[in-house]
């Protein structure tokens, strides 16, 4: 696998959720809409299990990047697709044992300790990330 990855963002719509692999890794793209970002960012530190800013997972508010592999014991939560389901906070839902994830990627509710890991990634361009 490539080190780094690097992922052209223009052609993702508002809302839309994209995958891409990264040294093996499933990593979720996820083009937030203003009422996700507002979600996020509405949330008491003190309802949170692993405590983190939105602000500090994120470079832009709109892209929000992260490795897709629950924290638990590493199955891939569902939520990319159109049909999957959400989970009760918005973001993602681990069907192994069931966690929650926001819409910042942290974990809400079910086993995992940890949020969805951010990766380290840089914006090259306006419209374009590398992972790794
Ligand atoms: Fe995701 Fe257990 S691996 S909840």
């Amino acid at each position: 696998a490539l080190s780094t990855t690097e992922v052209d963002l223009a052609p993702i719509k508002v809302g839309q959720r994209i995958t891409v692999v990264w040294r093996g890794k499933p990593v979720f793209i996820d083009h937030r809409g203003q009422k996700e970002i507002a979600a996020a960012r509405a949330v008491p530190m003190n309802q949170l299990v692993d405590p983190q800013f939105d602000k500090d997972r994120v470079k832009k508010p709109e892209w929000l990047i992260v490795v897709g592999v629950c924290t638990h014991l590493g199955c891939i939560p569902l939520g990319q697709k159109e049909n999957d389901p959400h989970g009760d906070y918005g973001g993602w839902f681990c069907p192994c044992h069931g966690s929650h994830y926001d819409t910042s990627g942290r974990i809400r509710k079910g086993p995992a300790p940890k949020n969805l890991l951010v990766p380290d990634y840089a914006f090259l361009t306006d419209t374009t990330i590398r992972i790794g």
